[in-house]
């Protein structure tokens, strides 16, 4: 497995992240089960990936309580694993950022979160970004969380949202990219390579199972999501 730094942090986290999307939820043909998910996280660490990305919203909270059971159960890695999860779009305001660290750090059962990342924009509800960003520099302050990232997140957005913090910046920034989702190439990537020290995570890197052959016309995928048998996926984490 070859290792890279998260953004400056002189974390290092491993090249192919496990993402804890299915964990929880029945999108994917589920009910996916606790025990399932912790032979993907043990199999997963016993092969050197050591960042785990999950999400407030995934299973509805169940794959945070997932990975932060896991990771107790499997005994003497948290020190290892980076763990990152999400908030939503819609919890943005201030108040609702705290609320939603400190109910994603319950879940998890950790003393700080590695890597809180805002998971969309607040596009709809037009919470000032700066309002928002106040609040992730709080959570820093607190010990609530380490570092910061954003997901999806348009290149004039996350540049807006980095101006607003006084003393950290982003590190991450997550995004759909792979090799038929290539739209980062024109504008993001350039940025994130010119500036360094913010890590693209790219997310559905394998097109969700599009590009490893799993589908074809004759065998389309089913479900609310891609494909109703997903039992893992993973993210790609480019830089250096
Ligand atoms: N920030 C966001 O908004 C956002 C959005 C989506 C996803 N994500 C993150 O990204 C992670 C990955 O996303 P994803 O699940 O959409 O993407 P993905 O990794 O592109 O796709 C998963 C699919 O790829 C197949 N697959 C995985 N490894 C394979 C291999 N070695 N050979 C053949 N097929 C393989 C799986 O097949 P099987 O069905 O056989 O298992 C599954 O259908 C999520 O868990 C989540 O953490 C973030």
């Amino acid at each position: 497995m070859e290792y890279i730094n998260l953004g400056k942090t002189g974390l290092k986290i491993s090249r192919i992240g496990l993402g804890a999307w299915q964990f929880g939820g029945d999108a994917w043909g589920g009910p996916y089960e606790y025990g399932i998910a912790k032979e993907v996280i043990a199999k997963s660490v016993e092969l050197g990936i050591n960042f785990i990305d999950t999400a407030a919203v995934y299973g509805r909270g169940r794959s945070e309580e997932f990975v932060g059971r896991a990771i107790r159960e499997l005994g003497g890695i948290r020190d290892h694993v980076v763990i990152a999860t999400k908030i939503p779009g819609d919890w943005h305001r201030y108040d609702d950022v705290l609320k939603a660290a400190r109910r994603s750090r319950e879940r998890l059962g950790v003393d700080v979160i590695d890597l809180l990342q805002l998971h969309w924009p607040a596009c709809w509800h037009n919470v000032p970004i700066c309002e928002t960003m106040k609040a992730m520099e709080k959570l820093v302050d607190d010990g609530v969380i380490r570092y910061i990232g954003v997901s999806n997140y348009p290149l004039q957005l996350l540049e807006a949202a980095r101006s607003c913090l006084k003393k950290t910046d982003i590190v991450s920034s997550q995004n759909r990219y792979n090799l038929i989702e290539r739209d980062a190439e024109k504008e993001l990537l350039p940025y994130l390579q010119r500036e360094g020290g913010i890590t693209l995570i790219a997310w559905s890197p394998l097109a969700k199972g599009a590009v490893t052959g799993k589908y074809s016309p004759e065998n389309r995928p089913g479900g609310v999501t891609l494909g109703k048998t997903s039992r893992y996926s993973i993210l790609i984490i480019l830089g250096r």
